[in-house]
């Protein structure tokens, strides 16, 4: 079992390394080799995602990744910028299928915004394509308007698409996760405005077809940020495109108390996949030790689970992580009156030793 494990930037580095401690804690024969990425890449090689980075994830079973980017590099031209080293392994791997897991742990419903009773018990899982749509679509850039409304003026533009094929796996992905599931899934679009979501909405219909036993539904993106808030216990798998799932990624993080718990998995058709926290960098908190790990060690169990086949494993370290949360230990993101804040390091430890 071949782990390429990629850091990064800010929390990046601090939260990796709790996760390898508890992957090095189940005693299992993983090969691991780390690697640069993103900023810290640029600085070294002068490139966010170096050719030798890209090799190692290419050849590994599954690419274990922290975080990427920092404001100090906002200003470097966007290809050089640490987004891009992400934006790059997901492209070269293929990775299409991006498993946003939204559950809300019952000794932290008092750390969502929510009313308790809107959140508690709460578990969806977000479907979002992710090598498609407009994040990737050409042509793209800026130019002098020849139309629209003011002719002659400078103008930026990126291009919305999805073809046939990549709607359809997609939706497939969602079916079948769903089938594991309450077999329940809400496809969100904009169709009432968008050509490619019409078409979306047109494939994902026509595969949920071949899926009697699961329910689909249809919701435009507008409604569905509004009815996540409102009440969110009602969705079960969503699916979406790469934009609407960004931004509604990050609301359904938040409904759980911290986006520092929530994992993810992004994978392509084989299987290899790039297991990475929900959350970003974090530059503001970098290196001040209280970062939560708990989202990173969470996407190592899902890396168990999708990529490397060890089910066990998988949830051996999802129980010890709600041992610690019920021993009450908490980082500063989750902390509250009456529980115990911790560092990152002891955070990690107590994982290790729940194990
Ligand atoms: C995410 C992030 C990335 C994205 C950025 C860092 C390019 O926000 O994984 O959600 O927009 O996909
Ligand atoms: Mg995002």
């Amino acid at each position: 079992m071949k782990i390429a494990v990629l850091p990064g930037d800010g929390i990046g580095t601090e939260i990796v390394a709790e996760a390898v401690k508890v992957l090095n804690a189940l005693d299992l024969p993983f090969e691991m080799e780390t690697a640069l990425v993103g900023g810290v890449a640029y600085e070294a090689y002068g490139h966010p995602l170096p050719e030798a980075t890209l090799k190692l994830a290419k050849e590994a079973d599954a690419v274990l990744f922290g975080a990427v980017g920092d404001w100090k590099y906002d200003t470097l031209d966007r290809p050089l910028r640490p987004e891009q080293a992400i934006l790059g392994l997901r492209k070269n791997l293929g990775l299409f299928a991006n498993f946003r897991p939204a559950i809300c742990y019952k000794q932290l419903v008092g750390a969502s915004s929510l009313k308790p009773e809107l959140i508690a018990g709460l578990d969806i899982l977000i479907i979002r394509e992710l090598t498609g749509d407009i994040y990737f679509g050409q042509p793209r850039g800026r130019r002098v308007a020849t139309d629209g409304h003011f002719p002659g003026a400078q103008e930026a533009f990126d291009t919305m698409r999805y073809s046939r094929p990549e709607i359809e796996r997609i939706a497939h992905v969602a079916f079948q996760a769903a089938r594991k599931r309450s077999k329940r899934v809400t496809s969100v679009d904009k169709a009432n405005v968008l050509e490619t979501f019409q078409f979306w909405r047109d494939v994902v219909t026509e595969v949920s077809l071949q899926y009697p036993d699961v329910e689909l539904d249809h919701m435009y993106v507008d409604n569905a940020a509004m009815q996540l808030v409102r009440a969110p216990k009602k969705f079960d798998v969503l699916v979406t495109g790469n934009l609407f799932g960004d931004i509604l990624s990050d609301e359904a993080a938040m409904l759980t108390g911290s986006i520092g718990m929530l994992p993810s998995a992004s994978l392509n058709a084989s299987n290899q996949g790039l297991y990475e926290p929900s959350h970003g960098s974090a530059p503001d908190i970098a290196g001040k030790g209280i970062a939560n790990p708990l989202a990173t060690i969470l996407s190592a169990a899902m890396m168990l689970r999708f990529s490397l086949n060890q089910e066990a494993a998988a949830q051996r370290i999802e129980t010890a992580v709600k041992q610690v949360l019920a021993q009450g230990l908490r980082t500063a993101d989750i902390f509250s009156e009456g529980t115990t804040r911790v560092s990152t390091l002891e955070m990690g430890a107590a994982v290790v030793k729940a194990l």
